[in-house]
């Protein structure tokens, strides 16, 4: 059994989701990746490409480790003029170089490519920013149209903050500012984002800055702020020494989001898309042949209400469009359904295996919670709650491996990985529910 409309390798460790680019017509997704195993390690940059977000075609591994340096987490760009140096539209990556032996070191690098990101050649002036840091990465990468260059944010994961670069030839970078973790949930920052989003209903735009959180963070760890972005700065809404930091994914296995700045969508909403997995238990999951998966490709925007603005993720309908959509009240399903519950009474919804793993689902006045229960692998074990409005609608994305639940107008995700098996899984469907004791 494999995830049906979601993208797994065919086999081997998978993680973050990285160089991000569309380049000729072609959605590129590389990935953090162990082309050697089901651990993670020997991190490379796995590959897959698209025409359409929805079916995705494994590529040949794009970079791999060498001897001095493992390719951790970064960004990828097309360099329409040729400012690199590498040549008129070459695909650019900005990766961390991660020491692979001796004292941690990670600085970032440079690697293009000419051929549609088959083959990459590394920069021999690399590194391109070295701060002698054990702790200092995961760059990402976008143009900034009105001061015309390239900005990168990239973490100083052990002291929570992340430094925001610009360049113009992609070789050379300036630091100009630093976001601070002022009030910040959780430590060791990692995957940072800051990318403009369109509000909902308005003309305007607002700037989102995601990072995650490796340990002790809410919900997947996914954490953000909105505020305004002026080239040089980022100044995020609310108090300045108190700063509002939300939680994108309120689930356990949604980590390392990143976006495609470009293009965007008629409503100008760019896409994300995030590693349904959690380092905290990512090794200990039974072999299945491979091992960690991308969520379905989320268009971003931002919604605005009295207290501020928040996130709204919706499922990429090309990427959603062949699912099966189950009426409520039937009990047998496959592995991958959509099932949709618009009825505003209060429900508990459960989807068994008949191993007796579970996921139980319910809403109650303003407050969603999730079960996931696992007698195989009781570290799978999670609960997990999240604010809706009341009587909002609920759609379950299930597949095989994973649940994603997008309501609350898209106000609210939660991302669950699970391992759910056999071709039917039965689904029991109540209204006017009350949430467990566990919950
Ligand atoms: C996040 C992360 C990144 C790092 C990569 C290494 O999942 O820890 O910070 O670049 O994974 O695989």
């Amino acid at each position: 059994m494999r995830p049906q409309y979601h993208y797994a390798a065919a086999a081997n460790w998978l993680s973050d989701p990285n160089g991000l680019v569309y380049h000729q017509g072609i959605w590129h997704l590389f990935y953090q990746y162990n082309p050697l195993g089901e651990d993670w390690g020997h991190m490379s940059w796995g590959h897959a490409i698209s025409h359409d977000l929805a079916e995705w075609q494994e590529q040949p591994v794009a970079i791999a480790e060498d001897a001095q340096h493992m390719i951790f987490s970064g960004a990828a760009i097309a360099d329409p003029g040729g400012a690199a140096g590498f040549g008129r539209d070459a695909l650019i990556a900005l990766y961390t170089a991660s020491a692979a032996h001796g004292p941690a070191h990670q600085s970032q690098a440079l690697a293009w490519s000419t051929d549609q990101g088959q083959t990459w050649q590394r920069y021999a002036g690399n590194p391109v920013i070295d701060r002698g840091l054990a702790d200092f990465r995961d760059p990402n990468l976008f143009w900034h149209g009105p001061t015309g260059r390239w900005i990168m944010v990239v973490a100083l994961s052990a002291e929570n903050r992340a430094l925001i670069y610009a360049s113009s030839d992609l070789k050379q970078w300036d630091e100009l500012s630093v976001i601070h973790g002022a009030g910040a949930p959780g430590r060791v920052w990692e995957c940072p984002l800051l990318i403009e989003l369109p509000v909902e209903g308005t003309d305007e735009t607002r700037w989102l800055f995601k990072v995650d959180v490796l340990h002790d963070g809410p919900g997947a760890g996914a954490i953000y702020q909105t505020g305004t972005f002026d080239g040089i700065r980022f100044q995020p809404d609310g108090p300045a020494l108190d700063p509002i930091w939300q939680v994108a994914d309120h689930g356990r296995d949604f980590y390392a989001a990143v976006a495609w700045h470009e293009p965007r969508d008629n409503q100008r909403r760019p896409v994300w898309i995030g590693w349904m997995g959690n380092h905290a238990y990512q090794g200990q999951l039974p072999q299945q042949g491979w091992r960690g998966a991308m969520s379905v490709p989320r268009r971003l925007s931002l919604g605005r209400s009295p207290q501020g603005f928040w996130l709204r993720q919706e499922p990429e309908p090309a990427a959603i469009a062949g699912v099966h959509a189950v009426q409520i009240g039937t009990t047998d399903i496959g592995q991958a359904a959509r099932l949709e519950i618009t009825h505003p009474a209060d429900f508990s919804m459960t989807i068994e295996d008949c191993d007796g793993r579970l996921l139980e689902v319910v809403r109650q006045s303003n407050r969603l919670a999730v079960a996931r229960r696992d007698p195989g692998s009781p570290f799978l074990d999670a609960q997990c709650t999240a604010p809706i409005a009341a009587g909002e609608p609920v759609c379950l994305w299930l597949d095989c491996g994973s649940l994603e639940i997008v309501s609350n107008d898209g106000r609210t995700a939660l991302t669950l990985q699970h391992r759910l098996s056999g071709d039917v899984l039965s689904v029991h469907y109540e209204q006017a529910a009350e949430i467990p004791a566990f919950l």
